[in-house]
């Protein structure tokens, strides 16, 4: 579509950026904190591990200077459940919760929004002990650990997510880590461990409607537009199979209140689905999410399955995610798009193309609550950092959202990852995706100093104009 004119970007539109606890805090074992699944895994040898991470919980004030010098309006954190609940339940940490309200009251200093992830991957160690989200009374605790945060912070925080990227740790629980001398768990409990989290998930959104009737709550999945790798109708079937199963399915059960047809179809028919109580049905369908959140990356092209074992395969340089399913799917490639230097497709019309298709489908209000591009920036002797494709790649994608917006598309902001440079989930510092750069490598951990690199001026910029440029 060729429009005329663009439309230009809502007048309070939310520019922000974003992180994850796990990712930029650090002080992993400081104020009563309590190891989360995240601290309890295996981490790759020639990686950095969480411990310190980019020592936010140290120096949140700089950061956050910094973000209201770059003139963010919004700033997506995540709440580490084990600085607050150390048992996963119970005695609430007033250390944990006097952290939060500080970053809350320092973002509100600068006229920043915060806008709180619930769950960024990282469930109490000592929950997992008793089963994790395989045992349903993981949902209990989670609903609890919701009542302590909407209790001590509803009143000053308007945006919520529930879970971040529940499609990942389902689809791919290998890609965020595995457990010191553990195993990954069958399709059959991920699939219930999901079930459980849908619940946890409906509850706590039933339940902030009731506690926070002036915010907004939502899911934040990782959304991702399939094409087809040809106009054969088999690799269109497979196609859409493998957006149903990886996106539509995640979103279908807090917006509808159940499981997408083909999906439950498909889960029934290999023996992975949930076993379903009395009363989840009305649980699920009780809960309604005010708006979407996403995070995108990238698309993914998809041809019909050859039905043996070939259809698997791992991703381009990223051993940890395999994609393909027998009898379901094959990953195709696709002459159309770019790669970054760590094999992931950079596609900015299937961003258009994956906001109009999830618009479309749920008619809810969108926040972008992860974008962006991993690289090893350099720091240059003066302190500079010059980040060119991050420009390039942020600017073409707010270029599509705007496009999108103009095609109908409601958008609430864009927070893209991130803020500030945090640990790889599983590269460490060596892919970095921040606006500022954080001195220190893998291992040594220099002076953490923090450096604005291009892409914050411009971004900065940017916010300034109201992407009236774009
Ligand atoms: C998202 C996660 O899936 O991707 C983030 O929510 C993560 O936590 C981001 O960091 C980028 O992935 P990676 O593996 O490059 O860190």
């Amino acid at each position: 579509m060729i429009y005329k004119e663009l439309k230009p970007f809502p007048e309070h539109f939310l520019w922000g950026a974003s992180t994850s606890a796990y990712q930029v805090e650090g002080a992993a074992a400081e104020d009563g904190k309590s190891p989360s699944i995240i601290d309890m895994y295996e981490h790759p040898s020639d990686v950095a591990d969480f411990s310190v991470a980019s020592d936010h919980y140290h120096r949140y004030k700089e950061d956050i200077a910094l973000f209201a010098q770059m003139g963010l309006k919004a700033y997506r954190f995540s709440v580490a459940w084990t600085r607050i609940l150390p048992r996963g339940t119970g005695a609430v940490n007033e250390k944990g919760i006097s952290f939060y309200r500080d970053v809350i009251a320092e973002c509100r200093k600068y006229g920043i929004e915060p806008v709180v992830t619930m769950y960024h991957f990282d469930l109490p160690w000592c929950l997992e002990e008793r089963g994790g989200w395989g045992n349903r009374e993981t949902i209990d605790a989670f609903v609890n650990y919701a009542r302590v945060l909407f209790e001590n912070f509803g009143g000053d925080v308007r945006y919520w997510l529930t879970i971040n990227e529940q499609n990942t740790m389902i689809l791919h629980p290998g890609a965020i880590g595995l457990p010191k001398g553990g195993k990954l768990p069958s399709r059959k409990e991920l699939y219930q461990q999901n079930h459980h989290m849908m619940l946890a998930q409906a509850r706590t959104m039933k339940l902030f409607h009731e506690m926070v009737p002036q915010g907004m709550i939502g899911p934040a999945l990782n959304l991702t537009a399939m094409y087809a790798a040809s106009c054969r109708p088999e690799d269109a079937i497979a196609a859409h199979n493998w957006e149903v199963l990886r996106c539509w399915n995640f979103a279908d059960v807090p917006v509808y209140g159940w499981y997408h047809p083909l999906a439950w179809e498909y889960m029934n028919d290999r023996d992975i689905a949930p076993e379903v109580q009395e009363g989840d049905r009305e649980i699920l369908k009780d809960a309604k999410p005010d708006f979407i959140a996403m995070n995108y990356y990238s698309t993914a092209t998809i041809a019909a399955s050859r039905g043996d074992a070939s259809d698997v395969a791992a991703r381009a340089g990223d051993q940890q995610i395999m994609l393909g399913e027998q009898g379901v799917y094959r990953p195709a490639e696709n002459e159309y798009v770019g790669k970054t230097q760590y094999g992931w497709v950079v596609d900015p019309v299937g961003f258009r193309y994956t906001l109009r298709k999830t618009y479309e489908r749920y008619h809810l209000p969108i926040l972008i609550t992860e974008n962006g591009i991993g690289a090893p920036d350099i720091l240059e002797p003066d302190g500079s950092v010059h980040d060119g494709y991050r420009i390039e790649f942020i600017r073409e994608h707010l270029h599509q959202m705007r496009l999108a917006i103009t095609d109908g598309v409601e958008m609430l902001g864009y927070c893209p990852w991130a803020a500030i440079d945090v640990v790889s989930t599983h590269q460490g510092y060596r892919k970095r995706y921040g606006f500022i750069y954080v001195d220190r490598d893998e291992f040594d951990l220099k002076g953490l100093e923090r450096h604005p690199k291009d892409s914050f001026y411009w971004y900065q910029n940017v916010i300034k104009e109201n992407g009236e440029s774009l």
